[in-house]
């Protein structure tokens, strides 16, 4: 039995927790910095660095107290290395290096968008993971920072289908609210605003799927394109705005957000459904910050073809956690590999050629 403490800090939570032979999460402690970055529209690298640098050791006491266990328990110390904003990963770096040096424990490294992936199977995914017929995988990884469909085969080998040629799913959804000044983060209040709005009132574009009668070049059939709808957003608020004496009208948003939420999850399950019919996948993992939206999970459990298993992430693993960084980090650990103690941050995802948790 092995316990790994995972260290969380690429953007705006703060989160540590103790898993148990990689699966089994015997705490996940997240400290939310939302509110201190809402004032500014979005997540402000340097304050987000000072806020992990606070709440790390807070952090830490509640995931061992929740998981009943001392730092000697632990057998290695597993930290998200990258990618995200380098201030922020940096404190969560050094104050793992430091837990590991100063209690004898080894170093494990872990991608954030890896560990995102890994987090679909915390719980209870130690079988789907271990059975040769779970395989090819098919992962979309929607967040903040991501949206890229990742093809995985049974030895872990990995290979990136398709990614955002702009802007990430999350990052459209937080733009448009702010655009419509609803606040951030934009993802859940663009989903409550939405909440019984006619998704068909307003038509924005579905870029890259061929719906405007252009048909998609082959190097973007799995790409994606979200800086377009953005774009209609912006033109339909201004032409709304002019029309109603300079302001936009509120009996307007909800059936704005429904359209515009509806745009965005409409591509994300179209190019994936396609791409697991074309490449016969027999699992599609739905992760990161955006697959805790509502209408997202239902479109999968509804589209999903019936001989392909979804792997929809529980909604408490969707957005940053360790526990996440913890569980991938055990495979690492059981294999030994161990990071150095001069090991860098990364703040851009690189190839992912090979999974390290198959
Ligand atoms: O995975 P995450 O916590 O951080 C990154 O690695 O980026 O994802 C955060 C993103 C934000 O863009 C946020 O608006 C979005 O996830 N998000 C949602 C929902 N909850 C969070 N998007 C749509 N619907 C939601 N319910
Ligand atoms: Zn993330």
């Amino acid at each position: 039995m092995s316990l790994i403490l995972g260290i969380e800090s690429s953007c705006d939570e703060t989160a540590v927790a103790v898993v148990r032979d990689g699966y089994q999460v015997l705490s996940s402690a997240v400290a939310s910095q939302i509110a201190k970055h809402a004032a500014h529209g979005g997540v402000v690298p340097e304050l987000a660095a000072r806020e992990h640098l606070t709440a790390l050791n807070p952090v830490l006491d509640e995931a061992l107290a929740t998981a009943n266990v001392t730092m000697n328990d632990i057998d290695a110390v597993a930290v998200t290395q990258g990618p995200g904003l380098i201030p922020a990963l940096l404190v969560g770096l050094n104050f793992a290096k430091g837990l590991a040096i100063g209690h004898h424990k080894p170093l494990v490294a872990v991608n954030h968008f890896v560990a995102h992936i890994y987090a679909a199977f915390l719980d209870d995914g130690h079988g789907v993971l271990e059975d040769k017929a779970s395989y090819p995988l098919l992962a979309l990884v929607v967040s903040g920072g991501h949206s890229s469909l990742l093809l995985i085969n049974e030895t872990g080998e990995a290979r990136q289908l398709g990614c955002t040629i702009d802007d990430a799913a999350g990052e459209a959804l937080d733009k448009a609210s702010k655009l419509l000044g609803l606040g951030y983060p934009g993802g859940p209040i663009m989903q409550k605003t939405a909440e019984g709005g006619d998704i068909n009132r307003f038509n924005f574009p579905r870029p890259l799927t061929g719906s405007a009668g252009k048909p998609v070049a082959p190097e973007n059939l799995y790409n994606f394109s979200f800086s377009g709808i953005k774009t209609a957003l912006l033109y339909h608020y201004r032409r709304e705005c002019e029309a109603n004496g300079g302001v936009f009208p509120p009996e307007l948003l909800k059936d704005t957000a429904a359209s515009y939420q509806e745009a965005v999850v409409d591509v994300l399950v179209r190019k994936t459904i396609a791409a697991a019919r074309e490449y016969k996948v027999r699992g599609i993992v739905v992760s990161g910050g955006v697959a805790c939206n509502s209408v997202l999970r239902e479109r999968f459990e509804k589209l999903t073809p019936k001989n392909v298993r979804l792997h929809l992430t529980q909604r408490k693993y969707c957005t940053d956690n360790a526990a996440m960084v913890g569980g991938c980090g055990w495979h690492a650990f059981k294999r030994g590999e161990f990071a150095s103690f001069d090991i860098d941050s990364f703040a851009r995802i690189p190839m992912i050629a090979k999974v390290p948790f198959i």
